[in-house]
């Protein structure tokens, strides 16, 4: 079996509509993608998913909507403004940019035993010692500078006038919308601590990494969760294990993923986020390597300080049944990225079928954009296209259907195993005199004749 490369998934994805290159026609805008018709299913599904099992099922959470652009003091308050950056050096030829410690990986990489440091732990001070020891050139092979930290937070200004008085920033993260509103949330809610919100939404980041597909963007989609708790009352370790623990049930159990392709990893003093006291990787081994899908973080109080203080409104939790107590929470913070996951599950889907010489995506049921495509065995048979439209009709009101009457069976098949499609019912001229079709199951491309009045139950109990 050949083995699923980045370049094998990216053709895959333009060549069946899951992602294409933003603006391609104008030569494309680095780091951006948009979703076509059957990644935008896909990410909807998974943005379902997560919903539901995060949410939903859980008593202790509730939702939110903030906005993308929140008032600017929310990142100073936050830290982001200081200290959100990432390492940057410049190409002294082409004064083109890189990240410091992806050209340090990319150095070990090809260069084993010849150095030995781990790279996230490395300082900017750190990066340039090992940059000028090893003789670390940029991908053209000129020399690099210093390497110097650069803000990732985007600027945008509200209104006609331009300056500091105007000037905004895209979220870099969601989660600066939850803890605003924490106060809100509480006073029109019912919710009473440990309680947590979950948010899906778009950020942005100055990212110049290039050539990870959607795996680092620009814009993104991350959900993330403010599991909020008394400190004094509840301790941090068993709500960040249970946090864990629904994180890995949700990748294995809930979208289908081997544990083999996972691993927890843990961040280092050194590595951790200035506002995080213990932080793990959920990493996933894409095909570049095991690469983070999903944080968590215990954030302490640090965020809830930093927004009291420099609100000056008090963000805290009264709790009636200690008296009035003030509590400012603490707070466990899953955070995971929506297009990680869709890569994650383009990668692990993808399946070369060389016994049956076919590309198939075995994606779980629940997450394939389309569930089933109908097929009238010929296109110019009126009273099989009419069989197979009543039929269409019908499963429309209860799953995702597609609908392909072009080319021979054969060429249907295929077309729909390389996008996923858990199952092809074929109408043919047995069709019209029994009232049953077949049933064509995609990873196993066995069939099966099922009774017309029997197929919606037959589709949803394997869906
Ligand atoms: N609120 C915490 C936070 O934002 P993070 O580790 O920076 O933590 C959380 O981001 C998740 O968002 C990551 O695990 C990753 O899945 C996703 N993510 C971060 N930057 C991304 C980017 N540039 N493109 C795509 N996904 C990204």
């Amino acid at each position: 079996m050949t083995e699923t490369t980045l370049e094998t998934i990216t053709a895959l994805a333009k060549r069946r509509g899951f992602v294409y290159p933003t603006s391609e026609i104008y030569g494309g805008l680095a780091s951006s993608y948009d979703y076509g018709p059957l990644g935008t299913e896909l990410l909807r599904n998974i943005r379902n998913l997560w919903w539901r099992e995060m949410l939903h099922k859980r008593p202790d959470m509730v939702g939110l909507d903030s906005q993308i652009l929140l008032h600017p003091e929310t990142w100073v308050a936050s830290g982001h403004v200081a200290s959100f950056t990432d390492p940057l050096v410049e190409d002294k030829e082409t004064h083109k940019r890189y990240r410091a410690d992806h050209l340090i990986e990319q150095w070990l990489a090809a260069n084993p035993g010849k150095d030995d440091v781990a790279v996230e732990e490395l300082t900017l001070a750190e990066m340039g010692e090992f940059i000028e020891r090893n003789k670390v050139l940029s991908p053209e092979g000129n020399e690099i500078s210093k390497p110097k930290a650069f803000n990732i937070l985007f600027e945008s200004a509200i209104g006609a006038v331009e300056g500091e008085k105007s000037k905004v920033y895209l979220r870099g993260e969601t989660a600066q919308g939850i803890f605003s509103n924490f106060r809100q949330i509480v006073d029109s809610s019912r919710v009473r601590l440990p309680f947590g919100v979950g948010q899906i939404g778009k950020s942005f980041r100055n990212e110049i990494t290039t050539g990870q597909f959607v795996f680092r963007t620009l814009e993104f989609e991350q959900a993330e969760i403010e599991y909020f708790f008394d400190p004094e009352s509840t301790e941090w370790e068993p709500v960040f294990k249970e946090w864990q623990d629904a994180m890995w049930k949700f990748i294995t159990e809930t979208l289908g993923i081997n544990e083999e392709n996972l691993r927890w990893r843990r961040h280092s003093d050194k590595e951790r986020s200035f506002y995080s006291k213990e932080t793990y990787d959920l990493d996933y081994q894409f095909p570049f390597g095991f690469q983070e899908l999903w944080g968590i973080a215990y954030r302490t109080d640090y965020d809830m300080q930093a927004h009291l203080k420099h609100s000056g409104r008090k963000l805290e939790y009264i709790d009636s049944q200690q008296g009035g107590k003030r509590i400012v929470p603490h707070v466990i913070e899953p955070a995971l990225g929506i297009n990680r996951v869709f890569l994650m599950l383009l990668c692990d889907a993808y399946w070369e079928d060389e016994e049956n010489q076919r590309t198939v995506l075995r994606f779980k049921p629940s997450l394939a954009p389309y569930k089933v495509a109908v097929f009238p065995l010929l296109k110019n048979k009126p009273e099989l296209v009419e069989k197979a439209r009543g039929i269409f009709n019908n499963l429309l009101d209860h799953m995702t259907v597609t609908w392909d009457d072009r080319g021979n069976i054969g060429k249907r098949y295929y077309y729909q195993d390389e996008i996923g499609t858990p199952f092809c019912v074929t109408v043919d001229f047995d069709s019209l005199e029994d009232d049953a079709v077949t049933v064509r199951e995609r990873d196993s491309a066995t069939q099966e004749r099922v009774k017309v009045s029997d197929l919606l139950a037959y589709l949803q109990e394997r869906i």
